[in-house]
């Protein structure tokens, strides 16, 4: 059953509570890529699973990773293995990823895409008829089995095809506001209907967390309204630990102008595909920010003049492919400093590179995102690009193996769980992290279903009503503040105090700010009832906006470095002592966030050995 699940054959709307319940022995928050997989991965496994999703199915952040999913297929270049992108990943990262896993998203993606290919996905072909794999940053080998520049959006189409086929409930356009738990264990969740209002409960054991990023608590973002980091709170607030929060993403490029689609992303596959960037002199300024640790020795200027740079392993590499962290930066400086095209970004040129056929047919998405949206033909003239915050590296702790966090019953797959990425993620290796780790959570998730079946959880009566009181709440408000204007607010600060560079004054100064805009969250008022009313929506969501913010300026401030998706302007480049250290956010009986460090789990000393190798 897909949609308005009101008809579901597990419904019993005859609780004392009076609202409409349905049990389950997994549900999946999240219908992206991780959540599809995790799904299907448990269903498999025999549980009775739903997925749950705020938005319409098919409407996820997964289809804006366009350029590829990154894996050791090894068609284009069969010296690409496992253990070369596992090191990619770990240096993409800064080495400050989960070595397990890296390990395991770099031995399981391609079986992952093999499988998907055998659902139905479409891939790209060389010539030979084998997977084609495109060139992105970070990538030694060109590795991004691709579709044109629709790569997230056929994994999603397939993924649901799948779901639906194999008849997994969909709760969509449903919204979660609290996790239960029996004790110290999940017991389900609370949500509401979007269009109705009306509440619903979901008895599960097990809950997957596949919600996707933070991307709205900034002004500038690729992600859409759903993006409020529902998964990161909750799971925080249900006892769950948070990783790595300081680490935001923010892709190279994203459009400026017009400023309703500013932020809306340009895939690295441009760049991957041949386009450079210049600033306002027509300077290619990349040459300018390639970090001696990346240039081989005998690295000279007169390669520049070829179009590319030796790297450490005496590849040809353009500089526009460097990690996301570099470019972002690079871009930042070159606006700063005064070479900015007209509408505050930098130019990306592909056209005077490429054939307008190349473009049309490797790029046919960017060719129309810029002819509809800018009307800028970019076959004959460059695109005017900057940062937009993409992706959080930071989320759930959670075990490498089975996706489990620290509270029982937990899982979390996907950009809302931390570690496998690190400081920085390589472009690609978000659509993999997705199937290898959507699958293995929903897999031990149905295990532990199957296991607590001697004892079921319960959640009662009280319980219930509590949660729904407080969804009401801001119905009961008068003369409170308006959530549009909260959000607003916090868009604002998060932008200009915890962007992409950062310093001790104003991360404090975030953090004040960040209290005072609670402390007006706590006091808004909704009009109207509770019929399709996203003002009410709204006002939900940003309690966790608000959470996820101070979670990553307070992990932020703490962590006197800078690193990957994390550059402090009072402390320039990265030190040995924060490369060991993992900063580890929980939340306290009387509900502050609080931050300690936690040492590295140690890699085994085989892998170790593949960094003394070239
Ligand atoms: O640029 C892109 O196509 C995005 C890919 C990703 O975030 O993995």
């Amino acid at each position: 059953m897909t949609g308005n699940a009101l008809d579901a054959d597990t419904a019993d709307s005859s609780g004392p509570h009076g609202i409409e319940s349905h049990d389950y022995d997994v549900i999946v928050m999240g219908a992206g890529g991780a959540g599809l997989r995790a799904a299907i991965a448990a269903h498999d496994a025999g549980a009775r699973v739903a997925v749950v999703c705020k938005s319409l199915l098919g409407k996820a952040h997964t289809v804006m990773a366009e350029g590829g999913i990154a894996a050791s297929l090894g068609n284009l270049w069969p010296q690409d293995n496992w253990q070369v992108h596992f090191r990619d990943t770990m240096r993409g990262g800064k080495m400050l990823n989960n070595w397990r896993m890296a390990q395991l998203h770099a031995q399981e993606a391609p079986e992952r895409v093999l499988e998907l290919e055998e659902w139905g996905a479409l891939f790209d072909r060389t010539d030979e008829g084998l997977i084609s794999q495109r060139d992105f940053g970070g990538h030694r080998y060109a590795r991004l089995a691709h579709v044109g520049d629709r790569t997230g959006l056929e994994m999603i189409r397939t993924l649901q095809q799948r779901a639906v086929h194999l008849g997994i409930d969909v709760f969509m356009e449903c919204t979660v506001t609290e996790l239960f738990k029996d004790g110290d264990r999940i017991a389900g969740a609370f949500a509401y209907w979007r269009e109705t209002g009306r509440f619903l409960v979901l008895n599960a054991p097990a809950v997957v967390l596949a919600t996707g990023g933070i991307g709205k608590s900034y002004q500038i973002t690729s992600n859409s309204w759903e993006y409020t980091g529902d998964g990161h709170a909750l799971a925080l607030r249900a006892g769950a630990t948070l990783i790595n929060m300081e680490f935001v993403q923010f892709h190279p490029t994203g459009m400026v102008w017009p400023p309703s689609v500013r932020g809306l992303l340009v895939t690295e596959s441009v760049r991957g595909d041949g386009g450079i960037l210049r600033n306002s002199d027509g300077k290619r300024f990349m040459f300018d920010y390639v970090p001696e640790y990346f240039k081989a020795e005998t690295a000279d200027t007169e390669q520049e003049a070829d179009g590319w740079y030796e790297d450490k392993v005496n590849n040809r590499r353009p500089p526009e492919l460097l990690p996301r962290d570099e470019v972002a930066r690079a871009i930042n400086s070159e606006i700063k400093a005064g070479r900015g095209s007209p509408h505050g970004g930098v130019f990306l040129d592909i056209a005077s590179r490429r054939s307008p056929e190349f473009i049309k047919r490797r790029l046919p998405s960017m060719y129309h995102q810029f002819k509809e949206l800018a009307d800028v033909d970019i076959t004959a003239e460059p695109m005017e690009i900057g940062p937009t915050c993409h992706y959080v590296m930071g989320g759930v702790e959670v075990d490498a193996d089975t996706g489990a966090s620290l509270v029982e019953g937990l899982y979390a797959a996907g950009e809302v769980a931390g570690g496998m990425h690190g400081s920085n993620r390589l472009g690609g290796n978000s659509l993999s992290d997705l199937l290898v780790f959507g699958r293995r959570a929903g897999l031990n998730a149905a295990y532990y279903a199957e296991r607590t079946k001697v004892r079921a959880p319960r959640v009662s009566d009280e319980t219930i009503s509590a949660a729904a009181e407080r969804a009401l709440a801001p119905f009961s408000a008068t003369g409170g503040e308006n959530p549009y204007t909260v959000q607003k607010d916090l868009q604002d600060v998060m932008q200009r105090l915890v962007g992409i560079i950062r310093t001790a004054d104003e991360l404090t100064e975030s953090l004040g700010d960040l209290e005072r805009l609670k402390a007006r969250a706590k006091n808004l008022s909704v009009e109207g009832n509770r019929q399709y009313n996203p003002g009410w929506h709204l006002s939900i969501d940003l309690a966790n906006m608000l959470t996820v913010s101070e979670c990553i300026a307070k992990a932020a401030l703490e962590r006197r470095e800078s690193r990957g998706g994390h550059t402090r302007d009072d402390f320039p480049g990265p030190d040995p002592y924060w490369g060991q250290l993992n900063i580890v956010l929980s939340l306290t009986d009387d509900d502050t966030i609080e931050s300690k460090r936690q040492p590295l789990p140690v890699m085994p000393e085989e892998l170790q050995a593949l960094f003394e190798e070239n």
